[in-house]
């Protein structure tokens, strides 16, 4: 079950936080590790140069009678521990700890057997600096100390070194990340347009292909959904059909029934009663006809492989003399204009289309008026219109009047309003577009549908 209250995931998100969570631990570590490096680095390049004036202070330390002394000038001296860059000092203590030169706040330095020496950081006045401390043969202990100013630079720079070069590494491998998944994803994209773009009618598998891999558990899932939709809707459709059907043949045989009765001699009050009787049989009749029409018209879209060629212009001739009658029964001037309008089409559904056009055309136009019916071709394409000179269909009623069991509110007579649902339905099925509209300046309503143009050569009649 899809949880509803959890909130939605993102995959593009949940791997780019993964790698930008990774990324940024391992550009730490490697900080970590370059810094240990750099500053080791940096200290084996300066304590090198550090450890010189240490041997040559403690070259110069004499030990006498008076007790240990540098034997260097104190300007040599200075110039033994001068730095450009750090801050130098040094000191010289006697074998017991006496201060013979130099600073005496050097931090102590760490036990050395003679002929030792040794670095360690420390601090100086607050300040971080490096060591370098020697205990010489007779006893006395030269140490000499500088900032770390030298050092720090050095470790900055290998950082910099290093690390630039990663961390845009890094940034390179999200943004590739990024524009991966973006493409990657953009077959999910194509899978979107091709169900936004059905009809909800159309229940047809979604082409495998159409996917990727890792998608194709979902894709064929919903195609079993799809699969078990059609199956369902088949069923309906055949419940409906039947159903409808098995309706007509009773009511066929109880209207033959009525007719029958009504032609003997009968009292007034009976006969009222036997014709509401009758209208209401040929009501019932005409909706259990629509049903089945409507069943036919939906059907499985598999039925268009049973296409054949069919002409319009035969379908309204034919039309022409099953509503001649009627037409001239309610003084309305029928008319055909029929030019060959070929197409590859049903030829029980077209039939039942044009019926349903030129019926509301006789049954909404008042007497005296006209109804015209056109087929024809048009640029190759195949057409029909009906127009009359009724009260007209209002624009805002144009789309409504193709949903089942419309009626536009006040409209005389019986119906069930299954007239244009069923056209719409032969329309679609067709691939033909139905356009409801007004005769321009003229009152009444013209239809026309066209259809798509016939494939060449691949009609068989
Ligand atoms: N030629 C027309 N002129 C004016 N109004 C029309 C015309 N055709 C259809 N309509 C309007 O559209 C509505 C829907 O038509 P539709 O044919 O679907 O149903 P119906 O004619 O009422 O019933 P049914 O055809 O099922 O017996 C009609 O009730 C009517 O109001
Ligand atoms: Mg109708």
């Amino acid at each position: 079950m899809i949880d509803a209250g959890s909130p939605r995931t993102s995959i593009r998100r949940r791997l780019l936080a993964f790698l930008i969570v990774s990324l940024l631990l391992a550009v730490s570590a490697a900080a970590v590790v370059t810094y240990r490096v750099a500053l080791s680095a940096a200290n084996d390049a300066y304590d090198r140069s550090l450890l010189d004036p240490v041997f040559d202070i403690a070259d110069n330390v004499v030990v006498d009678a008076s007790g240990a002394h540098v034997d260097l000038p104190q300007k040599a001296l200075e110039a033994l521990v001068f730095d450009q860059v750090d801050k130098v000092m040094y000191q010289v203590r006697s074998a017991n700890n006496a201060l013979v030169s130099g600073v005496d706040d050097l931090p102590a330095a760490p036990n050395l057997a003679p002929g030792e020496h040794r670095f360690f950081d420390a601090t100086y006045q607050g300040a971080p600096i490096r060591v370098a401390a020697l205990r010489a043969r007779n006893g006395s202990v030269v140490q000499v100390g500088e900032t770390r100013h030298k050092r720090n630079r050095l470790v900055g720079e290998i950082l910099v070194a290093e690390l630039v070069p990663t961390t845009l590494i890094a940034l390179g491998a999200v943004a590739l990340a990024w524009l991966g998944v973006t493409r990657g994803l953009r077959p999910l994209e194509h899978l979107r347009t091709e169900l936004l773009e059905r009809s909800p009618r159309d229940l047809r598998p979604i082409p495998e292909g159409v996917a990727p891999v890792e998608v194709a558990p979902v894709v064929t899932a919903f195609n079993q959904l799809l699969d078990h939709l059609r199956d369902a809707n088949v069923m309906q459709q055949r419940f409906l059909a039947n159903a409808a059907h098995q309706l007509r043949t009773p009511l066929a045989g109880l209207q033959m029934h009525l007719e029958l009765l009504l032609r003997r001699e009968l009292p007034p009050e009976v006969r009222r009663e036997l014709e509401r009787m009758h209208t209401a049989t040929v009501r019932a009749s005409r909706l259990a006809t629509q049903l089945l029409a409507l069943a036919k018209a939906e059907s499985a879209p598999e039925l268009s492989k049973e296409f054949k060629a069919v002409d319009l212009r035969t379908i309204a001739s034919a039309a022409a003399r099953d509503w001649a009658p009627k037409a001239m029964a309610q003084d309305i001037d029928l008319g055909f204009s029929l030019a060959p309008a070929l197409l590859a089409g049903d030829p029980m559904l077209l039939p039942q289309m044009l019926d349903n056009l030129i019926d509301n055309a006789l049954r909404y136009t008042p007497a005296g008026g006209t109804v015209t019916v056109t087929t024809g071709s048009e640029d190759g394409a195949p057409y029909l219109c009906v127009e009359d000179t009724g009260p007209g269909i209002p624009a805002a009623e144009t789309s409504k009047v193709r949903e089942r069991f419309y009626r536009i509110a006040g409209t005389p007579g019986e119906g069930s309003g299954l007239g244009l649902a069923i056209v719409q339905e032969v329309v679609d099925r067709h691939g033909g577009v139905l356009e409801i509209d007004a005769r321009g300046e003229l009152p009444g309503t013209r239809i026309r549908i066209s259809f798509p143009p016939p494939p060449v050569g691949d009609l068989h009649a």
